[in-house]
């Protein structure tokens, strides 16, 4: 087995963690990081007790071959499954005026239409694309077909009982629903002129399926909220299948949060009605680039053991314990803040070494409540170089535990204008305009921060996330943004 040891050996249960999370990446593609070990930890111990197992044991068993029952288990408990009908309003309105007409104008001599929902969830997405598939078709006669994927058999359920309650449908266009959907009791169904164009599927996107793969198929897929849960080899081979699935021109629509990296191969980016999608080039699509698509993870300086170390005790919000083995090994003078290394030889990889563990141990001083010393760090910081967004974001961080928060909204502000790709200062600036009642303000801000955050590299996550993982802030970020109550 792997990190563990040996079969039989008890390992800590730090590493049954990473080895929880690394089987999750591996058999679901999902992204952990060590910073979404308070969520797994117990998960862990439930399931190995549920099926009578150590821990050790459990880990062995789910890594030694497939084991399709507890994987379920696992997708069940740990999916995020938020959805609802007419989701990013504007994207269909895209679809509507934009990709179909050109798509059944391209198709007008064999009158079939495909869609693909990836990560469909309860069925809500691909429903709505049948809907304005039916919409927009010019007259009777056409073939069209959906078809919903998900690795969630709840969710694949929910969606084949084509049940909705009036909350999936908070989105829909009064004439939309009256039109396409039918009283149920307390709730709704789809009318059967869409619903019997949709089909549900169960995949994971973390194995391969020719079926749902096949090359050229589609006209459009959407694939919205998945991207940015999954690992960086997982979402590229994804996007390279999809790529390769859509018909040449086809339409492929992601979430908010989401990203292709800066140069998708075969796909275009197209903005049309305040909605992002990507069109396909060319006619055939080179196969999976090996390049992860969503930059992330930023190298953690595997050479400087003491700031390593540090770091994990600041994971394990050990501010003290991190604040004293900094001091005690610093490469600079102590205090507050210390000075920049003089210029000569080895002096560039001396200071950006020092400037890490300052920024760290400033995080770790505004961690432990010393803000006054925090905020000296981050001005001696900010007056050694002026452009250093991570300073911004400190200093922002410290004025706000002052009590000072027209001014830190000014450093959050700083920050994310020296580093565009920065998310946490629009978050911070976003919840703090929700705070102040400037709902517009906030739901911008917050779509910023929603939009980087997916790409947003550990270290930042690490500093500044308030103990708090990449998939809880986006999950944070998404439930202060429908708070704003903005139509979007
Ligand atoms: C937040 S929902 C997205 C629903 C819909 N696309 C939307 O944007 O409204 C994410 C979905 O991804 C599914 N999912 C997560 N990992 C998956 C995987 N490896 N393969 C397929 N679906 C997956 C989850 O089960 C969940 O239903």
């Amino acid at each position: 087995m792997g990190s563990g040891g040996g079969r039989g050996r008890a390992v800590s249960g730090d590493a049954e963690i990473t080895r929880f999370r690394e089987l999750l990446g591996r058999r679901l593609g999902w992204a952990y990081t060590d910073r979404d070990a308070g969520q797994l930890a117990p998960l862990l111990d439930e399931r190995a007790r549920h099926r009578r197992l150590s821990r050790d044991d459990y880990l062995h068993r789910l890594a030694a071959r497939p084991w399709e029952e507890e994987l379920t288990a696992l997708i069940e408990r740990l999916s995020i499954t938020e959805t609802y009908f007419f989701r990013h309003g504007e994207q269909f309105r895209a679809l509507r005026e934009e990709a179909l007409p050109e798509r059944l104008a391209a198709r007008a001599g064999q009158r079939v239409l495909r869609m693909l929902s990836v990560a469909c969830s309860s069925g809500e997405e691909a429903y709505s694309l049948a809907i304005v598939a039916r919409e927009a078709l010019p007259g009777g006669n056409w073939l069209i077909d959906v078809l919903g994927v998900d690795a969630n058999p709840a969710v694949l359920r929910q969606a084949e009982a084509n049940h909705y309650s009036p909350w999936s449908l908070r989105e829909t266009p009064d004439d939309v629903r009256e039109r396409w959907f039918r009283p149920d009791g307390a709730g709704y169904r789809v009318a059967e002129d869409a619903a019997r164009i949709t089909q549900f599927r169960r995949h994971n996107v973390a194995d391969p399926d020719d079926e749902v793969w096949r090359p050229d198929r589609y006209d459009v897929i959407f694939c919205r909220n998945l991207l940015m849960y999954l690992t960086p080899a997982v979402a590229a081979a994804l996007i390279a299948r999809m790529a390769a699935a859509l018909a040449p021109r086809g339409y492929l629509f992601l979430g908010h949060t989401d990203s292709l990296g800066s140069s998708p191969a075969g796909l275009e980016l197209r903005h049309n009605h305040h909605a992002f999608y990507y069109q396909r080039t060319v006619a055939t699509v080179a196969p999976p680039a090996q390049r992860p698509a969503v930059a992330r993870a930023e190298p953690v300086h595997p050479a400087d053991e003491v700031y390593t170390k540090a770091v994990v005790l600041l994971g394990e919000e050990r501010f003290a314990d991190a604040l004293a083995l900094i001091d005690e090994h610093s490469p600079a003078p102590q205090g507050p803040g210390f000075s920049a290394p003089s210029e000569g030889p080895g002096a560039g990889s001396g200071r950006a070494e020092q400037a890490r563990h300052r920024l760290l141990r400033g995080v770790l001083l505004a961690q432990s409540g010393r803000i006054d010393e925090a905020i000296e760090t981050a001005r001696r910081m900010i007056d050694d170089d002026g452009l250093d967004p991570d300073a911004h974001q400190l200093y922002a961080v410290c004025l706000e535990g002052d009590g000072a928060t027209e001014a830190a909204v000014g450093q959050y502000r700083l920050a994310a204008y020296l580093d565009t790709d920065f998310a946490l200062p629009r978050l911070r600036l976003g919840q703090l305009a929700r705070r102040h009642g400037d709902e517009r303000a906030a739901a911008g801000e917050l779509e910023q921060a929603l939009a980087l955050l997916a790409a947003e590299n550990d270290r930042r996550i690490l500093l500044f996330g308030g103990g708090f993982g990449r998939i809880a802030l986006t999950v944070l970020c998404r439930s202060e943004l429908d708070a704003c109550g903005v139509r979007r």
